[in-house]
């Protein structure tokens, strides 16, 4: 990444800030080995996004099944001009969960048409990735300066390297909010609401629930590469702890839970086997049929997730849908 740095990046507008502990490092390891010891197997979705994964995910957004990217594009191409001026004043854009910042980019030329420039600061788990999306975007748009944060979001939210100028506009789309528990989704919010000031706005862009074949295609599609994406995280565990895992004794496996409105992705063990994972020393032993839980989306209705940003201290703005009311981008503002 040092080097990536040093190639041309205009430094005056694009800063990368790494705050301390919030790179990964041995964590990794240590989630592994409490998450594939459990009595239940999983393993932490953030996980999923290294190069290759987050690589993998673009791919994802480009798949029909995968309706969400293409809603949510839809939302931001028709009511960009209305969602950067809702808050009635500018604001700098505050981004958890860049990827590589395609869709954002929709939203920062509404910005920057409207108020002349503007102060991007993404926060990402997949520094490569979000340096990349960055870098184009500053090429692209020449007014914008760009403070990006390296690291796992509650690391970031905590950090005193996190600050703001003025108004902000937190941004997190993609259905993100959904990849997390509920009480935990509400911590996250609770945390981001901490760093904000009142008046400053949340965007949270999210997937409805819908027929289970809808939901369960988005997340298994035929092509094979969301197989691909979830069994990159075993790929990843032989690649960076010496894993002997044998990627084809496991299948990826989505279902949809009706009851909690969330689809689980699962990595589920065709035949019993052991894997050894040399950087924690330890064997994992699966039985045939054993799952490893990779992540859970949940899907929100409108009521739900304007009740989950009240109950985080946040009051509700203006909402906008796709024409298919599959997704939903909703505002709202930090009380
Ligand atoms: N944030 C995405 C979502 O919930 C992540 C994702 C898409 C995903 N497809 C997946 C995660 C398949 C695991 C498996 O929609």
């Amino acid at each position: 990444m040092s080097e990536q740095r040093a190639i041309a990046l205009p430094e005056d507008r694009f800063q990368i800030v790494e705050p301390a502990g919030a790179i990964l490092g041995d964590r990794f390891a240590q989630d592994v080995a409490a998450g594939l010891l459990a009595p239940r197997k999983h393993l932490a979705s953030k996980y999923l996004y290294d190069a290759i994964g987050s690589a993998l995910f673009e791919a994802i957004c480009l798949l029909p099944e995968y309706y969400l990217t293409a809603a949510e594009t839809q939302i931001l191409h028709e009511h960009g001009w209305a969602i950067v001026r809702a808050l009635g004043e500018p604001a700098d854009f505050f981004e958890l969960g860049s990827g590589s910042a395609g869709k954002t980019g929709l939203l920062i030329d509404d910005a920057v048409r409207a108020h002349g420039s503007l102060c991007y600061s993404p926060v990402d788990i997949s520094t490569g990735a979000m340096i990349a999306g960055c870098r184009a975007l500053i090429e692209r748009f020449p007014t914008l300066r760009v403070r990006a944060y390296a690291g796992d979001y509650f690391h970031v939210l905590q950090s005193p390297q996190l600050r703001f100028d003025g108004r902000v506009l937190a941004m997190f789309m993609g259905s993100n909010i959904g990849n997390y528990e509920p009480l935990q989704a509400e911590e996250l919010l609770a945390a981001l609401a901490a760093r904000l000031r009142s008046g400053d706005g949340l965007l949270l862009g999210i997937d409805a629930c819908k027929e289970r074949a809808t939901l369960e295609a988005a997340y298994d599609d035929p092509t094979g590469v969301t197989a691909a994406f979830d069994k990159n995280l075993l790929a990843r565990i032989n690649r960076e702890l010496g894993g002997s895992f044998d990627l084809r004794n496991f299948d990826h496996v989505a279902e949809y839970d009706e009851e909690r409105g969330c689809v689980a992705s699962f990595l589920e063990a065709r035949a019993a086997c052991r894997v050894w994972i040399a950087a924690i020393e330890r064997e994992v032993i699966f039985e045939a049929g054993e799952r490893i839980h990779t992540e859970s989306s949940y899907k929100y209705s409108l009521d739900q997730i304007e009740a989950l940003a009240r109950r985080a201290g946040f009051l509700p703005g203006e909402r906008w849908l796709d024409a298919d009311k599959r997704f939903s981008v909703n505002l709202f503002v930090r009380a």
